[in-house]
């Protein structure tokens, strides 16, 4: 984030105290923060309270290994118990679970009775293909129940899951069923996107030719695309799991049992399994989301407008929402089709009461005006959450007024895959919000901005973001490589998380969230590492060098711009350069997924290398962004950064 937009962002003054009707009822009052501060141990305690446990815990949190934690030590619990069966048991049975809303407009509702019953018979599918407490399961798919019901079944057998996002590519899928070495993968035919089928199936066909130890494929039918098959390996869901028995015990597992594995993008090509456990990712995916978007469990109806594939789909509409037993609605498709009214259709139909989405697509809704929300009854509304990026205080503003038609919160949550739950957000009935802070961090949170020494910056000053103490739902490693969660996390900052994040301190101490401060970019609310495209890039015979850079976007927040050296083969192949940035794109959406094509691809003859060969990415995002250069003195080559800005083509 430029300075100039960082000083917009703190001389704005505008004030949103809590709706006092919100306020008087809220499940979280001011305090939270002093009971929190004064035994951090205790509150988070209570908050384990709110769940299930068959046995009770010994010790509270274990940080004698640190930065390897343990929370709720010794004590048993089942995720799937906790969000589906307790619920049924408590009379809740007939509450519905999931609207579920599929892109062509076919709808369904699943009652918690019904997941449970669809829990257990999955559960008992994937027994029967061999699966045991521990071993990991791959999931592939679109934004159907069978996918919650997937993760849950996976959750009470006490199996870790492993879910790709359906628009990563076969290979980005391989790598991951590889790293954490799964046997079964369950994926779908396909989804519904944008109007149209899109498949799914052949890419995990793909993916598998070199994944040998896959043994087994449960595949949903959504949309009744042809799909090939391997006799042996794969099998219906309709045919395995409709047969199965609705009864299954859950076992409790010990608190530390892995839950999942989260793949996300680092600072190298190699994408990072975030590993959370069972009992402390629960407490505080169940905690933040009762207490930061005040639900009321027998009468909101609460949507996050998110993928499962990310963690925000992971903790805000499986984990969190179901262990709350709260009303969810699930949607398939994309905001526009059929038309750019779609979401608020959705709201005004299931009268949603709490909406939680990312800045990317309040940008988005900006660009098709006001006029098309305004078409749609969304009083229901009440309370409106944001996540992923950045939130410029315009979006912010946006957002409550043709929304939250002036009258909701909006709550900006600060979190990532690593910390596995909401840290820094408002609360809806206590905090006087601020457009484009995430406030403070959350009662039970210990968050700091530090400079380069690791020294907490004055108010009014900018630096790192740091947490400060351990935190129930942090990620306990990166699945087999501990000494890279050390690195990456631990070293920077000696006793400090390290977030990758800048952050600012306003005159009040309250936090401004500025971006990354290292190679990783974020577009539309994506996390990719810099380097993750770079390597995609060189991975084609045309490519010698690449260097990427994440540039300002008014839109998706950052966008992917690549420099490229040619080799001689991409001038022998006679391609004109809108032919070769083809080729190059269609490369990388093979390699990675869509999500990681370059929004421009520029050929240059030299890129701006430190004299110890670092690129100089800085000096490139200025030329991306067309800003004025920065510093340059260190640059090998100082003429290099002028003979790529007049390589640069008019206006980019
Ligand atoms: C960014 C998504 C500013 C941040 C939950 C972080 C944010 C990364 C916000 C994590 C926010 C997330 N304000 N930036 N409210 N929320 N980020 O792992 O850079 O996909 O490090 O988790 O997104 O992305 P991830």
């Amino acid at each position: 984030m430029s300075g100039e937009t960082l000083s917009n962002l703190l001389s704005e003054a505008r004030r949103f105290p809590p709706p006092a009707d919100l306020a008087a009822e809220a499940n979280v009052t001011a305090a939270a923060y002093d009971e929190a501060a004064a035994d951090p141990d205790a509150f988070w305690a209570a908050a384990a309270g709110r769940l299930d446990w068959a046995e009770p815990w010994q010790q509270i949190r274990d940080w004698s290994n640190a930065p390897f934690a343990r929370w709720f030590t010794g004590g048993k619990l089942n995720a799937a118990h906790n969000c589906v069966d307790r619920h049924v048991e408590a009379g809740h049975g007939d509450r519905v679970a999931f609207h579920f809303e599929g892109e062509p407009g076919d709808t369904r509702t699943l009652t918690y009775a019904d997941l449970r019953d669809e829990v257990c018979r999955a559960a008992n599918a994937l027994l029967s293909l061999g699966v045991r407490a521990g071993d990991r399961v791959a999931i592939y798919m679109p934004m159907i129940p069978e996918t919650v019901v997937a993760m849950l079944a996976c959750a009470r057998i006490g199996a870790p899951h492993t879910v790709v996002f359906g628009g990563f590519s076969a290979d980005a899928l391989r790598g991951r069923i590889l790293d954490c070495d799964a046997h079964v993968v369950i994926t779908a035919d396909g989804g519904y996107r944008k109007g149209a089928p899109s498949a799914l199936k052949p890419a995990v066909d793909e993916a598998l030719t070199a994944c040998p130890q896959v043994r087994s494929v449960l595949v949903v039918r959504r949309t009744g695309q042809d799909v090939a098959w391997s006799e042996g390996r794969d099998v219906w869901w309709h045919d395995l799991v409709a047969a199965q028995p609705a009864e299954h015990t859950a076992e409790a597992f010990d608190s530390e049992h892995p839950l999942y594995i989260m793949y996300t993008s680092g600072t190298t090509a190699r994408p990072k399994g975030i590993l959370h456990t069972t009992g402390g990712y629960l407490t505080q995916a169940a905690w933040t989301h009762w207490a930061v978007f005040d639900v009321k469990p027998e009468r909101d109806v609460y949507w996050t407008a998110a993928d499962i594939g990310w963690v925000t789909g992971h903790s805000y509409i499986v984990y969190g929402p179901l262990a709350n037993g709260v009303t969810s609605v699930l949607y398939e498709g994309t905001p526009d089709t059929p038309h750019q009214g779609r979401w608020w259709e959705i709201v005004a139909k299931y009268g949603v009461t709490i909406l939680y989405c990312a800045p990317t697509a309040i940008r988005t809704f900006m660009k098709w005006g006001e006029q098309i929300p305004a078409r749609f009854d969304l009083s229901s509304l009440r309370l409106l959450g944001s996540v992923g990026e950045p939130i410029n205080p315009e979006a912010w503003v946006w957002y409550r007024h043709a929304i939250g038609g002036d009258r909701t919160p909006v709550v900006d949550t600060w979190w990532q895959t690593e910390t596995g739950a909401q840290m820094i957000s408002p609360l809806p009935g206590v905090s006087t919000c601020k457009p484009g802070s995430a406030l403070r961090p959350l009662p039970g949170i210990s968050a700091e901005v530090v400079d380069d020494n690791g020294q907490p910056v004055p108010n009014g000053s900018g630096g790192y973001l740091v947490l400060t103490q351990p935190w129930p739902s942090m990620l306990r490693t990166i699945w087999g490589d501990e000494q890279r969660y050390i690195d990456t996390y631990w070293s920077r900052f000696p006793g400090y998380y390290f977030a990758g994040d800048g952050a600012k301190k306003d005159e009040d101490g309250d936090i401004w969230l500025l971006g990354r401060v290292d190679d990783v970019m974020n577009v539309s609310g994506h996390r990719i590492s810099t380097t993750e495209v770079e390597s995609a890039l060189v991975s084609h015979p045309f490519v010698a060098e690449a260097a990427v850079v994440g540039a300002a976007d008014a839109t998706t927040g950052q966008g992917i711009v690549a420099f490229v050296i040619l080799r001689a083969t991409a001038a022998e192949a006679g391609l004109d350069g809108a032919a070769l940035a083809r080729e190059l794109r269609a490369h990388v959406t093979k390699e990675i997924g869509p999500i990681a094509r370059p929004r421009q691809i520029l050929a240059v003859a030299e890129l701006p290398k430190t004299r110890s060969g670092k690129i100089m990415r800085r000096l490139l995002r200025d030329v991306a962004e067309n800003r004025a250069l920065g510093d340059v003195t260190t640059l090998t080559d100082s003429t290099v950064m002028q003979a790529i800005r007049e390589g640069l083509p008019e206006g980019s």
